[in-house]
């Protein structure tokens, strides 16, 4: 009887690229002897995929999924409002800004809910996990499994076992399929489990949460193609000198991205911080030079801060000009509108500018709030604590819309904010109601009427 033969491929262990033939050089990556010759089809695949038969758009549309709470409000509103069962979930962030620290706290919440949470510390032995629950003050730990396992097998293993409703793999850089010959870390590896990690999400339903290693340069380790398999891909980032942290969707099937989660390291782990506008800005409390408030988005959500401008004689043949979050380019750019238009010799001066509790913006909206702290700092004149600003400023000197004014203004009015200097442009955006007696807006038309 004839067998029947085994389709291979050759494939490079660095960088997971296929060839039909052996080659000494892989083609796509250059690398030298990396090429081994594997079956076709996955080596190993744990979960028979469920066959499934073509059906009709509107036959799947009343199968709306329900949403779980995390018991994190912040998560929640960042997953786009709970979390589905059978998504996939990757988190990116550099180390130490407490991705592991997120992710257990988020187990204790679903495991409140009598959900099983599986959550495999590859990075970290029990102890330190144990250690860390212990100081997070973890209550309801019976629903909470933890392992140390690096293995995929022994993992897939004991989720036979357990039979959990959520997977969490900390981190997906150290997980590695034994029968590969490559390193874990590396992009075939990676490719690999990130690959039979997914297929279990979508074949049992179960919630998988991967943690990822960012590179130097800040995009997410690994191959791009990680963040395409993922349904949703967080990023936690914030200067480790600062407490505040923040949560971002970059990719989110879903729900919106750019919706942002706000937190506050703290010794007894993250808090969610439920009001940043107040937290920003719990240190300014009376009129100063060169502080302004700027009435910022940050996804669909107002978020007010403060901007810090100073200018000063400078002593130097070309003025020095620093910026600490926000753009440099920003910085040029105004200094020299505010030059040409309002003639208030900026040119000879040092400046520098400051979002303190280290935030950072990168709406053009913060234009005119950097403007008037500039010209504030200036002219040595005190700017109102209960004024603030938002307007993008273009090269001609008029003052652009943006967009969220309504959100914008009601975060502002909230806070007890009295004036309210805005775009003209924004006046149609507006609808009568929102706006109480007490608010005083100042439609500007031109850098001009800042004056
Ligand atoms: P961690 O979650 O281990 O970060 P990651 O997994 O992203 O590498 O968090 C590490 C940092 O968080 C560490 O420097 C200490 C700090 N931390 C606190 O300040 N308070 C706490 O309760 C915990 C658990 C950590
Ligand atoms: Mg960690």
């Amino acid at each position: 009887m004839k067998t029947k033969k085994v389709k291979t491929l050759f494939f490079c262990s660095e960088c997971g690229a296929s060839s039909p033939k052996w080659q000494g050089q892989c083609s796509h990556c250059g690398k030298w002897n990396c090429l081994t010759e594997k079956p076709l089809s996955p080596s190993f695949s744990h979960f028979k995929t469920v066959k499934q038969t073509p059906t009709m758009l509107s036959q799947q549309f009343p199968k709306s999924k329900m949403r779980v709470s995390t018991g994190i409000k912040e998560l929640d509103r960042v997953l786009g409002g709970g979390l589905v069962p059978g998504s996939y979930i990757l988190l990116g962030g550099a180390p130490g800004i407490g991705k592991s620290t997120l992710f257990l706290q988020m187990a204790q919440g679903l495991s409140q809910q009598k959900l099983k949470v599986f959550y495999v510390s590859a990075e970290e032995s029990l102890e330190q996990t144990s250690l860390r629950a212990k100081r997070l003050n973890l209550k309801n730990q019976n629903n909470i499994f933890i392992s140390n396992e690096t293995s995929l097998e022994k993992i897939f293993h004991h989720v036979e076992n357990i039979k959990p409703n959520i997977l969490i793999v900390d981190s997906i850089q150290t997980v590695q399929l034994s029968d590969m010959s490559s390193a874990p870390g590396t992009i075939s590896q990676v490719r690999e489990c990130a690959g039979q990690f997914m297929s279990f999400a979508k074949n049992t339903n179960t919630a998988v949460f991967l943690i990822g290693h960012i590179t130097k340069d800040g995009q997410l380790g690994g191959p791009r193609l990680l963040e395409h398999m993922v349904d949703t891909v967080l990023s936690f980032d914030g200067d480790p000198h600062y407490p505040f942290r923040l949560l971002r969707a970059l990719k989110n099937r879903f729900g919106a991205v750019n919706e942002i989660g706000v937190f506050q390291m703290s010794a007894e782990g993250l808090q969610e911080v439920s009001n940043p506008s107040e937290f920003f800005l719990e240190e300014r409390k009376e009129d100063l030079i060169g502080s302004v408030v700027f009435t910022a988005i940050e996804g669909s959500r107002p978020l007010l801060c403060e901007i810090q401008a100073l200018c000063l004689r400078s002593y130097l043949s070309v003025p020095r000009r620093t910026t600490i979050g926000l753009d440099i380019n920003r910085l040029h750019k105004i200094a020299a509108i505010l030059d040409r238009y309002l003639k208030i010799g900026l040119s000879q001066c040092d400046m520098f500018l400051n979002l303190p509790g280290g935030l950072k913006i990168t709406e053009p909206g913060a234009d005119l709030a950097i403007a008037k702290a500039l010209i504030s700092s200036k002219k040595q004149e005190p700017v109102d604590k209960l004024s603030c600003f938002f307007g993008e400023i273009d090269l001609t000197g008029k003052i652009r819309t943006c967009t969220f004014t309504e959100d914008r203004i009601k975060e502002a009015q909230r806070l007890g904010f009295k004036d309210i200097y805005l775009p003209e442009g924004n006046k149609k955006h507006l609808t009568k109601k929102i706006i109480s007696e007490k608010l005083n807006l100042h439609w500007l038309h031109s850098i001009k009427d800042l004056l």
